[in-house]
C-alpha cells in the first residue's frame, strides 16, 4: 500500500499523476451522467445527508422544477446569507438544484454561475432555465452554465477576482488536484469575498487504492479530504482561519460498501472561508461585533460559525480574525464594529461553543 503524506500528496505526486486524475475524473462523469439517474440510486447518505432547511430556502425550494430536484446529490446546503445582487460561482453544479436557489437569492440584479464536467447534469440544469427565470419573476435568467474542469477555471474565461462568492456541494471530494482547485476559488474570488461550501471530510488520510472504485468514489467516499490536511492545504494557500458552519455524520448503509471503507469515519462539513489576509491564531485587540438585525431572513440572530450566534442588538466580544470577516466582507453593512487593531491584548481567549463535536484529531476552530 503506498504511505500518503500531508497535504493530499496521494495524487499530487507527479509520476503518473496525470493519467490517474483521467482514469478519476471519467469514472466520476460515467458514475454522474450514466450510473446514477436520482438521488434514490445512491448507495450511502454520503451524497444526500441535508440538515433541515431554513425556511426561506425550503420556499424556493418547493418552486423549483422536480427533475431539477430529483436530481440532487449535495451533501450540505452551501446557501449563505446577504446574497442580494451578488455573482455566485457553484463549482460541480450538477443538474444546477443550488444554482436555482441561488438564481433566487441573488435577485434579478444577481448573477449565478454552474461549472460542471458531466455534459448530461449540465443538460438537465441548460433545459429548466427559463422555467425558473419565469418561476422566480426575472426578465431574464441570471444563471449561466460552463462545462469544464472546476480546477481550470482560466479556461472557462472565469477571471481574477471576478465573483463575490463560491459555492460547492459534494464535489471536492471528487477532484483529484484538490490544491489547484482551492488555489483557483481563491484566485477567483474578489477581497473580501467568501468560500462557502459542503463536502465529505474523513477522520483520516484513506489508502489510495480506493480511488480506483468507482461506487466508493462516486459516492464521495475515496476521495474524501481528511479534515486536518484540508486545513493544512487551505494554510498552504495563504488561508489561515477557515469556519465550520454546519457539520453531520454519514452513515455507511450499504453493507458492501462499510466492509470496504467502514475503518474510517465520515463527515458531511460545511465551511466559510473569507479572501482576507487573517492571522493564523485568533488575537484580542478588544474589539466588539454587534449584528443589526438587518437581514430580512435573520431578524432575530445570525450565526457565522458553529460557535458565534450574534444576537440582534447584542454585542459580542470577538477576535480580530472575526472583526476582520464581518467587517471587510459583504456582511459589513450588517454588523457594527467597534474598535480596532491599534491596541493587542494577547491571543483572545477562546473555546468552541458547549456540545460542539470534534472531528477526531480536528483542532476546533478558534474563537
Ligand atoms: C456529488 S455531485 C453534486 C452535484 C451538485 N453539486 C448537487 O448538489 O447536486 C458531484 C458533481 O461534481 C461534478 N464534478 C466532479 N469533479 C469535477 C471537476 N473536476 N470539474 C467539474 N465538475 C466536476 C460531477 O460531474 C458531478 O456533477
Amino acid at each position: 500500500m503506498n504511505t500518503p503524506t500531508c497535504g493530499d500528496s496521494r495524487i499530487d505526486d507527479r509520476t503518473g499523476a496525470d493519467t490517474r486524475a483521467d482514469v478519476q475524473q471519467s469514472a466520476v462523469r460515467s458514475y454522474y451522467g450514466e450510473t446514477l439517474r436520482s438521488s434514490r440510486d445512491l448507495r450511502t447518505t454520503a451524497c444526500c445527508s441535508i440538515g433541515a432547511m431554513p425556511a426561506h430556502l425550503a420556499t424556493i425550494l418547493a418552486r423549483l422544477h422536480p427533475e431539477v430536484r430529483d436530481r440532487f446529490y449535495g451533501c450540505g446546503s452551501p446557501l449563505p446569507p446577504a446574497l442580494g445582487g451578488a455573482s455566485v460561482l457553484d463549482l460541480g453544479c450538477g443538474s444546477g438544484r443550488d444554482v436555482y436557489l441561488l438564481s433566487a437569492l441573488v435577485g434579478e440584479s444577481g448573477r449565478v454561475i454552474g461549472v460542471d464536467m458531466t455534459e448530461q447534469q449540465l443538460e438537465v440544469a441548460e433545459r429548466h432555465r427559463a422555467f425558473h427565470a419565469r418561476a422566480f419573476g426575472h426578465a431574464r435568467s441570471n444563471v449561466e452554465f460552463h462545462r469544464g474542469d472546476l480546477a481550470d477555471l482560466t479556461a472557462l474565461g472565469i477571471g481574477n477576482a471576478s465573483v463575490d462568492v463560491v459555492v460547492s456541494n459534494c464535489v471536492m471530494n471528487l477532484v483529484p488536484d484538490k490544491r489547484r482547485a482551492f488555489a483557483e476559488i481563491f484566485r477567483v474570488l474578489k477581497p473580501g469575498g467568501e468560500l462557502y461550501f459542503s463536502d465529505v471530510f474523513s477522520d483520516r488520510r484513506l489508502p489510495r487504492e480506493l480511488l480506483a472504485d468507482p461506487v466508493l468514489l462516486g459516492e464521495c467516499l475515496a476521495g474524501a479530504l481528511y479534515v486536518e490536511d484540508f486545513r493544512r492545504l487551505l494554510a498552504g494557500l495563504g488561508v489561515a482561519d477557515a469556519r465550520v458552519c454546519a457539520r453531520s455524520p454519514i452513515a455507511l448503509t450499504d453493507a458492501a460498501i462499510e466492509r470496504k471503507i467502514g475503518f474510517a469515519n465520515f463527515e458531511s462539513i460545511t465551511w466559510r472561508a473569507f479572501k482576507l489576509p487573517l492571522e493564523d491564531r485568533c488575537e484580542d485587540y478588544g474589539q466588539v461585533a454587534t449584528y443589526l438585525g438587518t437581514l430580512d431572513e435573520y431578524p432575530h440572530a445570525l450565526d457565522l460559525d458553529d460557535h458565534h450566534h450574534f444576537e440582534t442588538g447584542k454585542p459580542l466580544r470577538v477576535c480580530g480574525n472575526v472583526a476582520d470577516m464581518l467587517g471587510g466582507s459583504r456582511y459589513a453593512a450588517h454588523f457594527r464594529i467597534d474598535g480596532d487593531k491599534r491596541r493587542h491584548f494577547g491571543l483572545f481567549d477562546c473555546a468552541p461553543a458547549a456540545g460542539a463535536v470534534a472531528v477526531p484529531g480536528a483542532k476546533a476552530s478558534c474563537c
